[in-house]
């Protein structure tokens, strides 16, 4: 049973004055945070905001934390510690592996992507026709809302290369086959990114079970701070071309956030 008190305690802006009175159903635009991650976040700017992986204590445990961040959130979603990074948002993310695909592919391949997305998961993809990618849309049913996947493989040929679609659609709220999808683009040799910005906070799913190459997640939506969490698995990002600093290529997790993480 869900004890929502209990839950409640755990979010101080059900006990905050100003906010009293107001409920908050918007829930695209973030979750309140608990009172865990602001004792973490606090602590970390009080004792440990220093350059962090040093010689000395405070730099040291900051880097620990960090690196506890990504043992714990990885193991969560099934997938390796180097596998999982955190960027300023899902859109910046999109936008960072777009430039990557951008370099990747070749004029006249293809990426499907979906009328059922957020922005973020299509935007950035779709702009990449300016460098010769062919765009095509797996359409939803305008009866239900629905993506049918037997209208996927009418698109999917040798010269698609990626998928892009939403695991939770925050358009219709339609929960995708994820797995079923996935097998289906693997089949036909291309790879799957899968925003789950909108499933994330009903539960955090095992990534390495869904087989989706790329998954994208906020962290602001799930009582978090504000930032996005990025999985490419290995086979993937060791292929795609290092978007970082050239002196971090080397690290798969550094791939593919250029502007580093935010330490806290
Ligand atoms: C389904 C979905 N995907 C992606 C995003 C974008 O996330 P971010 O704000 O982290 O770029 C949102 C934001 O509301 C969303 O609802």
């Amino acid at each position: 049973m869900l004890r929502t008190e209990f839950v409640r305690l755990q979010l101080p802006a059900f006990s905050e004055p100003s906010l009293e009175g107001w409920a908050f159903f918007e829930n695209a635009g973030g979750s309140y945070t608990c009172q865990h991650v602001i004792n973490s976040l606090s602590r970390f700017y009080r004792q440990r905001k220093v350059q962090p992986y040093g010689s000395f204590p405070a730099s040291q445990d900051g880097g620990a934390e960090m690196d506890e961040a990504r043992t714990r959130l990885s193991s969560i979603l099934g997938v390796d510690y180097d596998e999982l990074s955190f960027g300023p948002s899902t859109t910046t993310n999109t936008y960072v592996l777009a430039q990557a695909f951008g370099d990747f592919l070749d004029s006249g391949d293809k990426i499907i992507v979906t009328d059922q997305d957020h922005e973020a998961n299509s935007g950035p993809w779709r702009r990449l026709v300016e460098r010769g990618i062919k765009i095509l849309e797996w359409k939803l049913d305008p009866e239900t809302g629905q993506l049918d996947p037997q209208k996927l493989d009418d698109l999917l040929d040798t010269k698609v290369k990626l998928v892009c679609f939403p695991h939770c659609s925050n358009v219709v709220g339609a929960i995708n086959p994820v797995k079923d999808i996935v097998e289906k683009i693997h089949h036909a040799g291309a790879v799957a990114c899968v925003d789950g910005v909108s499933y994330a906070p009903h539960g955090l799913p095992d990534v390495g079970k869904l087989g989706a190459d790329i998954y994208l997640f906020s962290t602001y939506k799930t009582y978090g701070p504000h930032q996005g969490a990025m999985v490419v698995r290995r086979s993937l990002a060791e292929k795609l071309p290092n978007q970082g600093h050239h002196f971090n290529g080397g690290t798969l997790f550094k791939r593919f956030t250029p502007s580093g993480p935010d330490h806290a």
